[in-house]
């Protein structure tokens, strides 16, 4: 029987409380398939440790989750701890060293979710976007001079590689030849303005497209892209971006399908040659943090994505299934969604629906 180590970071704020629904979903399906399971270890890293400690997580942090399977995150940051020092502190670091360079966002209207786009059924909202995570315009070069003068300034310099470029575009032309609906990848840029990153990647988004003659593509400057997402969404298959251009779209692209609360997101090592680490599109949620009202279905649609990539394509469908049960009755769900249940009742409740639909 596989078993599979998974290390939990619930982290900060509303993380704590979705990533416990997440787990008794694992926990549920793993019992009812009985062909696999899970070992959990659960890291308590987050900014109250650092208000403890000094730091995100310990020295050898890394060293310890590297051992793991998945890695499967709630949030990172929380007021009392400037934003940069907890991301670099444990979230963006974990991306870095385990070579998570591609981040899966689907945008997927999941049945009885109704899109705030007037008109726009499951039919219209059904992409994925592609973001690099390891590279780009998050990239810690740069620095503050002349401060406390009238010269005070910041620069912050943007790193796009040859290497980091061309696996995100490959990935992303891959990911349209073998799942796409229509064979098309979309590249965000702004070639326009940023004279020197964008065109680069422009130049590879053109050279890669030539391996793959069989996909089409298009190449869109970021902005009019937003307006696409709203205007004309059914147009998009697969959209590859960089990391802060792919980090905006997404959190646009939740909010046609549902909003944060629902948008998953998979941060992958392909070469698996360290985890990989599933964890929501939205954040620690300090205004509805300790309430018991998160909505946990973005975490529990990670856990799907994990099962996925842990090859348990069944279960990782079969959680789908159960959400868009319980999506469609709208009897239980949390108050983003117009419902008035708790966290901790819409877990328990997609758990009912697996055990009615496999046990
Ligand atoms: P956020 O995603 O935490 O919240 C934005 C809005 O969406 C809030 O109104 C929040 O209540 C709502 N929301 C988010 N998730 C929800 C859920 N599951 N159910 C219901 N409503 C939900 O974004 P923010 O306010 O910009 O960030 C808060 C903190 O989280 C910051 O410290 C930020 O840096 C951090 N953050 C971390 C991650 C991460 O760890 N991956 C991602 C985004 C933001
Ligand atoms: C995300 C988040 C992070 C990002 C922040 C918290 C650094 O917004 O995962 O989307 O920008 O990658
Ligand atoms: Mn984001």
């Amino acid at each position: 029987m596989e078993k599979y180590s998974i290390a939990l970071l619930p982290g900060d704020g509303i993380g704590v409380d979705v990533v416990r629904e997440g787990r008794k979903v694992l926990e549920t399906i793993s019992n009812i398939h009985g062909g696999y399971s899970f070992s959990f270890t659960e890291f308590d890293w987050s900014c109250e440790y650092y208000a403890k400690h000094g730091k995100m997580m310990p020295d050898d942090g890394l060293e310890i989750l590297k051992n793991f399977d998945s890695i499967f995150l709630g949030a990172v940051g929380y007021p009392g701890v400037p934003d940069h020092v907890s991301l670099w502190g444990l979230l963006l670091p974990i991306r870095r060293q385990f070579e998570q360079y591609i981040n899966l966002r689907p945008v997927k209207l999941l049945k009885g979710i109704q899109s705030p786009l007037a008109g726009k059924t499951s039919k219209d909202l059904d992409f994925i976007v592609i973001r690099e995570n390891n590279e780009g315009e998050y990239s810690s070069i740069g620095g503050r001079m002349y401060e406390g003068t009238d010269m005070d300034m910041a620069i912050q310099n943007s790193v796009f590689t040859r290497k980091g470029v061309e696996r995100v575009l490959r990935y992303a032309f891959n990911v349209a030849q073998k799942q796409g609906k229509r064979g098309h990848v979309t590249a965000a840029t702004k070639s326009n303005g940023i004279n020197h990153t964008m065109p680069f990647w422009d130049e590879y988004v053109e050279k890669i497209s030539h391996e793959y003659p069989g996909i089409s593509h298009d190449t869109v400057h970021i902005d009019a892209l937003a307006a696409f997402f709203v205007s004309k969404p059914e147009t998009m298959d697969v959209v590859v971006a960089s990391n802060l251009f792919g980090d905006i779209l997404t959190d646009l692209g939740a909010a046609i399908v549902g909003g944060l609360g629902i948008a998953p997101s998979a941060n992958i090592n392909p070469e698996k040659k360290y985890p990989s680490m599933f964890e929501p599109v939205h954040g620690s949620a300090p205004d509805i943090a300790g309430k018991g009202i998160a909505n946990p279905l973005a975490s529990i649609w990670c856990t799907s994505m994990m099962l996925d990539h842990l090859g348990q394509p069944e279960s990782a469908k079969a959680i789908i299934d159960a959400m868009e049960d319980v999506l469609q009755e709208k009897e239980v769900l949390t108050p983003d969604l117009g419902g008035h249940s708790t966290t901790e009742q819409v877990g328990d409740y997609i758990c009912e629906k697996l055990r009615a639909r496999l046990g």
